[in-house]
């Protein structure tokens, strides 16, 4: 394995399992759900997407190319929201506080190289979970349905200290590509 593959799989091991203490309540300790069903919060959203997040992750969530790579600068290109993404890898509250705080805050490392904006002053909470229910609601019903499991980590799901087979199916999905 080449150093730079090694370095790039340590950070991805370091932000999945800080990522992974974030769950729950995550960092300003309070639990956000997404509306993906309730269609004036969706149509709302999509009009939000359009206007803040479509001109990085694509029209039509398709992402940039090349996502999973930096660029000489050190910099992610942004990720797909469709299924071809990891955005529903990740809990409702997690996606929340990725958007309104940005990926430095949610990791705690406020050094970490992003191009990814925090929203928190730019969109109301109401506006960030409008544009998340949307992107949810794209979903397939297979990757939904998979993503709701780790909203509930007190089931014995991912998210749950300790808690088993979920952890690997996620590791898999997140890293098994
Ligand atoms: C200037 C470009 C840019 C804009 C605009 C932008 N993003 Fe991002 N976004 C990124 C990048 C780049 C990442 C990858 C994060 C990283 O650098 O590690 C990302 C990551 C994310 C993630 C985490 C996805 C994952 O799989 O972990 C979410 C959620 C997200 N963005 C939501 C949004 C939403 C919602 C909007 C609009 C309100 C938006 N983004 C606008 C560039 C952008």
């Amino acid at each position: 394995m080449s150093a730079r593959k090694t370095i790039t799989w340590v950070t991805m091991l370091a932000l999945y399992s800080s990522i992974s203490l974030a769950v729950e309540k995550g960092i300003d300790g309070k639990l956000t759900s997404l509306k993906p069903f309730d269609l004036q919060v969706v149509q709302q959203g999509e009009k939000v997407y359009q206007a803040n997040c479509a001109s990085c992750h694509g029209k039509y969530l398709e992402g940039a190319p090349n996502w999973r790579q930096r660029d000489e600068n050190g910099y992610l290109p942004a990720p797909p929201h469709d299924k071809t993404g990891h955005t529903w890898h990740h809990a409702d509250d997690l996606l929340f506080e990725i958007t309104k705080y940005g990926p430095p805050a949610v990791i705690g490392d406020p050094q970490y190289k992003t191009l990814m904006p925090a929203y928190q002053y730019q969109l109301t909470d109401d506006e960030i979970i409008a544009v998340l229910s949307f992107i949810k609601n794209t979903w397939p019903e297979e990757e939904r349905n998979w993503q709701d499991q780790m909203n509930h980590p007190d089931q014995g799901t991912f998210g749950h200290e300790g808690s088993g087979h979920k952890k690997s199916t996620l590791m898999e999905k997140l890293f098994g590509n």
